[in-house]
């Protein structure tokens, strides 16, 4: 019977196992997480506003509560933990699932004065991420910018801008609703290097930042006809058509003088971030324009927008991971259609899924048919691998060796904590928003 170790519990994770089970009847899989809880970033990234698509842990939580997969939280695998090289002599094969979990850096002065964030950072303060220690992102702003036009970007901006009556009813931990209750945030610029017809963010996600109440959403005309794709966007992608559309519509309305106003500015590429008493005031932009190949280049014209706080939200990054290859270039692990390689050859018994595999690129579904490219590669060397001598339960072994996971139990302990917070609080599920407080719910199933 083949044992398999799948590290980390998000989509990626998840889907592996998913795949595993439906694929090979026999196979038993320890999903193992750094964290109590499980389900990666859409417990921990998806914006809190966004409950359907939160609502895809119901989907996630039925493969971790199969009759073959076990869940373990709170191992981290790595050298202050469980070493790569220990899991591997514990278990047939190992699938390392472990996300992008850090940001990607601007590389400019004043990037790391205070009041300058990554968005990584404002959203796991806002996800109640426990590692998150940071706080004061809004205290005393008025203006803010948020450099980069992805998804990320327009969660970020969206929360900004929703009042506490919308956050309210969300899973928000009670300290980042007080404080986006008591925001004084009325001017947010979300700023892209690059034209309309070529941000990322997606036109269903753009066109929530035009149904926020008390909000105006403006787009300069003159910076929506310097686009390549400008008067005439047809032959664009249908995507970025529909982008660009949109667009358009905010570029011709008048506004309406809501007490929130959000700008969306194009061909500005950040150069600088200026201090004003000992903290971010602005930021200074260099004018781009289209080179004609995509990309853009800088006329030696500057401008700079105020703001006493900035989101850098120019895309996330993968972590090496001792024991493992990294490709630092492009901050995934070399792999073969999911094989891990080293040196020139795939590594049977090692794989990756989801976005330490890919990059950090991608919505949820997308990772579910990258996980099960991994899974065929996995089943198709298990007639070697299952040869390799095992002990019977890896879960024995890592006991033996100091190792205390959290169970399935302590997580729905967790569960029930939280929602007990919330019905306290007069609001439905509320997370935990600390180390301190979930081991304490998990302590408390133990008892
Ligand atoms: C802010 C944000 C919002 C997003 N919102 C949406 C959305 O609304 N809709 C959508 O479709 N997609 C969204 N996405 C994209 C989606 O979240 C990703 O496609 C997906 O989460 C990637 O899955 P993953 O399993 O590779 O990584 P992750 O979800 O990051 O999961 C990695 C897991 O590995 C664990 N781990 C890491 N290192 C270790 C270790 N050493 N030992 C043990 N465990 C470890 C982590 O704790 C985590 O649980 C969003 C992404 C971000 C960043
Ligand atoms: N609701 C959803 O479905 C949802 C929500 C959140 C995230 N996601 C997904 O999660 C993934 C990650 O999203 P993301 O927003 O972090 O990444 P992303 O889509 O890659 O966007 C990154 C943005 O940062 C800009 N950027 C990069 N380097 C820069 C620099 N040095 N200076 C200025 N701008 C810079 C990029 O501009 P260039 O294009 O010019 O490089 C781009 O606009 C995406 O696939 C996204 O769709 C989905």
């Amino acid at each position: 019977m083949l044992r398999v170790a799948v590290v980390g519990s998000g989509p990626s994770g998840c889907y592996t196992a998913q795949s595993l089970v439906q694929l090979d009847p026999e196979v038993r899989v320890d999903v193992l997480d750094r964290l109590p809880c499980p389900y990666g970033l859409v417990r921990y990234g998806v914006a809190p506003d966004h409950e359907k698509i939160k609502s895809l842990q119901n989907n996630l939580r039925t493969v971790l509560e199969h009759e073959r997969v076990r869940f373990l939280g709170g191992v981290q695998v790595g050298p202050a933990g469980v070493p790569a090289t220990r899991l591997r002599e514990l278990y047939h094969a190992v699938v390392y699932c472990v996300g992008a979990a850090t940001d990607r850096h601007l590389g400019i002065p004043g990037e790391d004065l205070p009041g300058s964030w990554s968005a990584t950072e404002f959203v796991s303060w806002y996800s109640a991420h426990p590692d998150s220690v940071a706080d004061g992102f809004v205290r005393a702003a008025r203006a803010a910018v948020v450099i980069g036009v992805g998804n990320v970007a327009v969660d970020v901006t969206r929360i900004l801008a929703r009042g506490a009556a919308e956050l309210s009813p969300t899973d928000m931990p009670q300290a980042a609703l007080s404080a986006l209750a008591a925001s004084t945030v009325t001017e947010i610029h979300m700023v892209g290097r690059r034209g309309p017809s070529q941000a990322r963010f997606t036109t269903k996600e753009l066109r929530e930042l035009g149904a926020l109440p008390d909000t105006d959403v403006t787009v300069d005309p003159a910076e929506l006809a310097l686009d390549p794709a400008y008067p005439d966007p047809s032959s664009l992608p249908a995507a970025q058509r529909r982008n660009v559309e949109v667009l358009r519509g905010w570029a011709g309305a008048v506004p309406q003088d809501a007490p929130r106003r959000i700008s969306l500015r194009f061909f500005l590429r950040p150069v600088e971030l200026l201090a004003e008493g000992g903290r971010v005031g602005a930021v200074r932009f260099e004018r781009t324009e289209p080179d004609g190949r995509g990309g853009v280049t800088g006329t030696g014209r500057f401008e700079d927008i105020e703001a006493q706080l900035v989101l850098r939200s120019v895309g996330y990054r993968g972590m090496p991971m001792e024991g493992l290859p990294f490709d630092a270039e492009s901050g995934i692990v070399p792999n073969v259609e999911g094989r891990v390689v080293r040196g020139h050859f795939a590594s049977p018994g090692e794989y990756v899924a989801g976005w330490i595999k890919r990059g950090p690129t991608g919505v949820i579904g997308t990772n579910r048919p990258d996980a099960k490219e991994t899974v065929t590669s996995l089943l198709e060397d298990a007639a070697l691998l299952v040869h390799e001598d095992r002990p019977d339960d890896p879960l024995a072994a890592l006991r033996a060796e100091g190792v205390r996971p959290v169970p399935w139990a302590g997580w729905q302990a967790i569960e029930r904590a939280e929602a007990e917070l919330g019905a306290s609080l007069g609001r439905g599920v509320v997370k935990l928003p600390d180390w301190e407080s979930l081991l304490a719910a998990v302590r408390s199933a133990a008892s």
